[in-house]
């Protein structure tokens, strides 16, 4: 084989992928026209468009500097490549109480007004995609929701069923400070030691704001859902 055979094959075999993992999706994703509500199908009119601003967008800029992208993904995979629909509410809550199952898979509107898709680098921990929804649900009993995300992000062994947890402890976002006068109202219950009291900075609630906004099982437009136990049961 010729040196110039050898390059023009190299070029080609990395090229093609290229072409069809980065080129191809990128240009059919960079303009994604709003989808509509259709009332024949959905029942409901309007576009699909999720919230993402203020503290929300300070918050995912939080997650991106933090690196939790590194072991946290952020999308539903379809049924044909893993079983992510059908993993404790990853694709949504399987019985919630006004919609009944809202699980699905993720789809590229969901990520409409992000800076960036966080769609994440590896799957250390669990898929973030409801999480919002599972917090609300399922760990919010004591505290509530915004409570239980500071205390898993100042030290996610401090519950008990998590004790063996690798997510790592994110204490920086929080100051310690002396009690001066009156406790703070914003003071953290775990962290109070003889007059010292911690309270969240300004990047732990925009984090815990954007975590809590994650809740990508809302209602799309029926051209967009592919959940698959559902279509089914369709009219
Ligand atoms: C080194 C990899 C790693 C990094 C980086 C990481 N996590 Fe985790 N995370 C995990 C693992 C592993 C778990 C599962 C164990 C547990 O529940 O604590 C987890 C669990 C969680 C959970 C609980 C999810 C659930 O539904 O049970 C939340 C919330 C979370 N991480 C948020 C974050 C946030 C926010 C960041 C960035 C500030 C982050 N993690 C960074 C590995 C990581």
């Amino acid at each position: 084989m010729s040196l110039r055979t050898f390059i023009l094959g190299l070029s080609a075999s990395f090229g093609v992928a290229w072409l069809a993992i980065v080129v191809v999706p990128f240009i059919k994703m960079r303009n994604l026209a709003p989808i509509e509500f259709s009332e024949a199908t959905d029942g409901s009119t309007g576009i699909f468009f999720p919230k993402r601003t203020g503290r929300i967008a300070d918050g995912a800029q939080v997650y991106a500097e933090n690196g939790c992208y590194l072991c946290h993904t952020q999308v539903v995979r379809p049924t044909y490549a893993g079983n992510d629909l059908y993993r404790s509410d990853w694709g949504g809550l399987k019985a919630d109480p006004d919609r009944g199952d809202t699980r699905r898979e993720t789809n590229a509107y969901d990520f409409f007004g992000e800076k960036f898709a966080q769609i994440g680098v590896s799957r250390m921990g669990p898929d973030l995609s409801n999480l919002g929804r599972r917090v609300e649900t399922e760990y919010a009993a004591g505290g509530g929701p915004e409570q239980w995300l500071f205390s898993h992000l100042y030290d996610p062994r401090q519950d008990p069923q998590r004790w063996k947890s690798t997510c790592p402890p994110h204490k920086f976002l929080f100051e310690e400070r002396k009690v001066t006068g009156s406790p703070s109202d914003a003071a953290m219950p775990f962290g109070k030691h003889g007059d010292t009291e911690l309270v969240p900075s300004s990047e732990a609630k925009a984090l815990v704001s954007y975590l809590l906004s994650l809740k990508k099982d809302q209602a799309v437009p029926a051209v967009l859902n592919f959940a698959p136990a559902k279509s089914k049961t369709a009219p």
